[in-house]
């Protein structure tokens, strides 16, 4: 069994409660921007937007810290991704979707040198080195909006990073739920090593 203090530093604790809180606000905010009236239940829409733009910038800067972070210490060797890494992870997709059912074992043995099963790297590659950069460039273009909005190149501008910004929302969304369950299989201990 891997030293868990040395796989989940005091840093990527930190970095990790941070992320999570602040992708929690960022769903509420930005589903309210996106479907409530005005007047609103959980948020006036003023609050939403101005609560969504703070937590915004703060992931971005926490984001930074993860990739400055990453790329100095150990843990950026566990977001290498390879082709050999993605036929690993149709091996684990089966287990997750039967073989985990009929009490099979678990094809990836994790350890200091595989902190992560292949489909779990990838996807923290996914999500961390593609899907949240396209969602903190796309945001940090839409935050000066009423400059964007007051001529026609800035509309077309604020459509596409709009459009992008929703897609990669969608994608950490439902990540964020998935994760939630897959971390869930192995118990509360799972939990505890990352807070
Ligand atoms: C987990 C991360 C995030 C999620 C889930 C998310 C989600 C959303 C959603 C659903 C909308 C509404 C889009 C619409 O109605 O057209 C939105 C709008 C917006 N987001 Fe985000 N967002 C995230 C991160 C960010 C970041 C990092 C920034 C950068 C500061 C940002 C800035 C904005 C801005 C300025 C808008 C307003 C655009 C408009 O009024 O149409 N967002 N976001
Ligand atoms: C609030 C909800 C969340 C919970 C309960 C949660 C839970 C966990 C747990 C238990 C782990 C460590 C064990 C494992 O890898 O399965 C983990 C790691 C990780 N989570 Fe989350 N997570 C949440 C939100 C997020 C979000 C929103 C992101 C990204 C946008 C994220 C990205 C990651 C990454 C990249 C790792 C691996 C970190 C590393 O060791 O390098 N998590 N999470």
């Amino acid at each position: 069994m891997a030293d868990q203090t040395l796989l989940y530093p005091r840093w990527l604790r930190l970095w990790h409660s941070v992320n999570g809180i602040l992708c929690l606000f960022l769903m509420v905010t930005g589903l309210v921007m996106q479907y409530a009236s005005p007047s609103t239940i959980v948020f006036s829409f003023p609050t939403a937007i101005t609560v969504h733009n703070i937590c915004g910038i703060l992931l971005i800067l926490n984001w930074i810290i993860f990739i400055i972070a990453n790329a100095l210490s150990r843990n950026g060797s566990y977001y290498k991704i390879s082709l050999k890494l993605i036929r690993e992870s149709t091996v684990q997709f089966r287990y997750y979707i039967s073989g985990m059912f009929k009490g099979e074992p678990k094809p990836f043995k994790e350890d200091s040198d595989r902190k992560f099963n292949p489909l779990q790297q990838l996807t923290y590659w996914l999500a961390m080195y593609v899907i949240l950069p396209l969602i903190v460039i796309t945001g940090f273009i839409m935050i000066n909006i009423e400059q964007l909005l007051s001529d026609e190149h800035g509309i077309f501008i604020y459509q596409i990073a709009d459009l992008l910004h929703i897609c990669a929302a969608f994608f950490i969304s439902a990540f964020m739920f998935i994760h939630f369950y897959l971390a869930a299989l192995d118990g509360k201990t799972n939990f505890k090593k990352i807070i």
